[in-house]
């Protein structure tokens, strides 16, 4: 699997969320990372946005990036554009989508959250996933853009607003039913990247995401066992993004925490429309 090549992409840099946990289950595996970053956020945008804007991107960036697999590690883009990835792309593509099942079968009190964005709350996509797994379960939808900015800032070098983020949980319990609430799905792959704040600030709540059962799915389909770390092996994982950032320093820092090289432009990246 070590020769394998995975592009994970994602709007910003929550994809990150998901690699670490498919570093955790293969160490060997060579990833490229692509944030589309001049069009972060996704989550405000209509659906065919989202779809034209993310299969322009990483159309471009397979000509030069020689991928074997590509996971949508998006919420956002994954429940619109999977269908015409699928369709337009050569190899196989992994999506992440919001683990309402996962939760629908946790839940003690029959009530739970979605915690994601604006966009994937009211896609089709996922009321569908609500229908076909959950469908004796309430579900609370809370749809956030403000807390996938703070993250992505924070990121970048800004405190972590603790309050704000309080105030989008509120959200929950204003709704009619929140009180019964026992877990919440993290149907951003930006929200596992702050769960420890997450679980300080409702200690009563499982918090469940889709992360570690994408590694598993990722590396099954790879056809491969999952490998022990090597140290002779070189591994390369590489950090692609569609412009560059004022605060690189920080995002470097942050890429060689979750395990890769520094931020680089992709190539091409001039090219795309300006679809933001
Ligand atoms: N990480 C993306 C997701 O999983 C963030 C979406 C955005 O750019 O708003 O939905």
């Amino acid at each position: 699997m070590s020769n394998k090549q995975l592009l994970v992409f994602d709007s910003g840099l929550g994809g990150l969320s998901v690699c670490r946990e498919i570093i955790a289950v293969s160490p060997n595996l060579q990833m490229h990372y692509l944030s589309d970053n001049a069009a972060f956020p996704y989550g405000g945008k209509t659906q065919q946005a989202v779809t034209e804007r993310a299969l322009e991107v990483i159309e471009t960036a397979l000509e030069t990036i020689q991928a074997d697999m590509l996971v949508v590690a998006c919420n956002t883009a994954s429940t619109a554009v999977l269908p015409t990835l699928r369709e337009h792309l050569n190899i196989p593509v992994v999506g992440v989508v919001p683990a309402i099942k996962t939760a629908a079968a946790l839940t003690r009190s029959g009530t739970i959250g979605l915690l994601a964005t604006p966009g994937t709350v009211a896609r089709e996509y996922t009321k569908t996933l609500i229908t076909e797994h959950a469908a004796n379960t309430q579900v609370i939808s809370v749809g956030s853009s403000a807390l996938v900015e703070i993250i992505e800032a924070h990121i970048h070098g800004v405190n972590l607003d603790i309050e704000a983020v309080d105030e989008v949980l509120r959200e929950f319990d204003e709704q009619a039913g929140g009180e019964k609430i026992d877990s919440i799905v993290l149907g951003c792959t930006h929200f596992p990247l702050i769960k420890d704040v997450f679980i300080e600030l409702r200690q009563d709540w499982q918090w469940i995401d889709s992360g570690a059962a994408i590694a598993t799915r990722v590396c099954s389909l790879l056809n491969s066992q999952p490998t022990q770390a090597n140290e002779s092996n070189h591994i390369s994982r590489l950090a692609w993004f569609t412009q560059t950032t004022s605060t690189t320093e920080q995002l470097t820092h942050y890429m060689f925490r979750h395990g890769f090289g520094a931020p680089q432009r992709l190539p091409r990246a001039s090219q795309l429309s300006s679809g933001a």
